[in-house]
């Protein structure tokens, strides 16, 4: 595997094997590598004949008060992780490469809608921070399929609307959610959680689980997310959201509607901010 970290070494890099007639596959991360990144790695590596990943917290999609200078910076452990998975090529640009004009002077992408709803709502600003430094990244990768999580579900709907309306020539396709054990969905932020936390993390799989059931027993959904939200209160979280949705386009689905819907949760354990989500069928 290749690291590079500025534009025309990956350009000559990927440029060649288009020549050869190979088809290119990306998967975008933030690094702090864990399985769940890695099998998007494979899922690339099944449909493609190169892998591109990329490491590089961005700067833009966090909050001024958010986890940006603590978010854990691993490229050393990544990149072996990256090999072992079988990626072709690291992008690990520096903030400069990728704002060359500054994060706060970039040119910035707004996805409506889909984008400002939940997460949009709750992280003012995240959604244009996660849209920019995509469209920047599918502009310099110039991958064939690019491959996103599931567990992001509302970035992976940002990034279909930006890939579509920006017209960039790609597929994307999602990778399911993987999981701990009991439940929890991987993510970077879990090696915040000190043991209690940890501990007591995976209620936010049960919570979507019991939503779902619930639903399923034919509850109202406002009710049912009303529930779910004391249900994580009392487990000792703090509530963002609670909601069921369209899995399509995350509307608030009309009453009568049973199907194509999905769960989605947000909710701080302490200081830690964590996210997931179920579909319904
Ligand atoms: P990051 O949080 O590093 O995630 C990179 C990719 O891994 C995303 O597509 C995310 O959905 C996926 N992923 C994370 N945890 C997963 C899990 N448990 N199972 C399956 N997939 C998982 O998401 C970002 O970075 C950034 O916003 C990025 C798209 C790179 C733009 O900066």
């Amino acid at each position: 595997m290749r690291t590079v970290g500025d534009l025309r070494a990956l350009r000559a890099c990927i440029r060649a094997w288009k020549q050869e007639g190979q088809r290119v596959g990306f998967v975008p991360t933030m690094g702090n590598l864990h399985a769940g990144h890695f099998s998007l790695v494979e899922l690339a590596r099944r449909q493609t004949d190169r892998v591109v990943a990329s490491v590089f917290v961005n700067p833009t999609q966090f909050g001024p008060n958010e986890d940006f200078t603590r978010y854990p910076r691993t490229l050393a452990e990544d990149s072996v992780g990256l090999v072992e998975h079988g990626c072709d090529l690291l992008f690990a640009p520096s903030v400069e490469v990728m704002y060359p004009f500054g994060a706060e002077h970039a040119v910035r992408v707004h996805v409506p809608d889909v984008g400002d709803t939940l997460e949009g709502a709750h992280r003012p600003g995240h959604f244009d921070g996660v849209a920019t430094v995509v469209a920047k990244l599918f502009a310099m990768v110039e991958p064939d399929v690019a491959v996103f999580g599931q567990k992001d579900w509302q970035q992976l709907l940002v990034v279909r609307r930006l890939a579509r309306e920006l017209a960039f020539p790609l597929e994307i396709v999602a990778g399911p959610i993987v999981r701990d054990e009991d439940g929890l969905a991987l993510s970077s932020r879990n090696r915040y959680l000190d043991t209690h936390q940890r501990a007591r993390a995976p209620e936010l799989h049960a919570t979507l689980q019991w939503m779902r059931e619930s639903f399923a027993d034919g509850h109202a959904r406002a009710a049912v997310e009303g529930a779910a939200m004391r249900r994580l209160e009392r487990a000792g979280f703090k509530p963002d959201y609670a909601v069921v949705r369209r899995v399509e386009d995350l509307a608030a689905p009309e009453e009568s509607e049973r199907s194509g819907l999905m769960a989605l949760v947000a909710a701080k354990l302490g200081d830690t901010r964590l996210i997931d989500n179920l579909a319904f069928e």
